[in-house]
């Protein structure tokens, strides 16, 4: 705690860059990647409790290739930003690359998902086990929290897209920010 306390004042005052950081203070550094397309509380939840159990956590806006996005990689980041600025040790950032380059590019050592039920099991499951053996980077899943268990991006969009109600899914401001985007588009 200490340790994380020291760390994150240097960081935010710019003292040192991260990387040295990391190395001087032998700081453990995980990924929360994914698409956030956008956040939800879910995320957040997985995104809240991985910032307790690691000096830094990088929330990496990625491209997942079998989904079409509704929010751009810069919307989704600063929503990412406004809705964890709380967290002291979080830095959002992007990657349009393999995860596991990422994660060697920028000295991080656990990647960690959450896992909502079994339906996501099997290919987390792939996934974890494609880049532990790409490149020795563990995953740890993280069980989300039942209140979040059926919660998804897909979802909220979808809902959001026949005029539902998502208050109670996703943060104020994606709130607004969906239904900016569905009265934009018009459909
Ligand atoms: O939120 P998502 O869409 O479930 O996140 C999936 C994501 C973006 C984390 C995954 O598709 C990913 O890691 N994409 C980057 C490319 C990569 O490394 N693919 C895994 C090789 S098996």
């Amino acid at each position: 705690m200490v340790k994380q306390r020291f760390s994150t004042v240097f960081l935010r005052l710019k003292w040192i860059s991260a990387d040295l950081l990391a190395s001087v203070c032998h700081m453990k550094r995980a990924v929360c990647p994914g698409s956030f397309d956008p956040v939800t509380f879910g995320h957040l939840d997985i995104i809240e409790r991985a910032s307790a159990q690691f000096d830094e956590v990088v929330i990496a806006v990625l491209v997942n290739r079998t989904k079409s996005s509704m929010f751009t990689v810069q919307e989704r980041m600063e929503m990412i930003t406004k809705t964890t600025a709380h967290l002291p040790n979080i830095r959002v950032d992007s990657w349009s690359g393999l995860l596991v380059e990422y994660c060697k590019s920028n000295e991080i050592q656990s990647i960690v998902k959450g896992l909502r039920a079994v339906t996501d099991f099997d290919y987390e499951l792939q996934m974890a086990q494609v880049n532990l053996q790409a490149s020795g980077v563990e995953t740890m899943f993280m069980a989300t929290a039942p209140a979040h268990s059926f919660l998804s991006s897909s979802l909220v969009k979808e809902l959001a897209h026949y005029g539902g109600d998502v208050s109670s899914m996703v943060p104020k401001i994606v709130n607004e920010a969906l239904k900016a985007r569905v009265a934009e588009s018009g459909n």
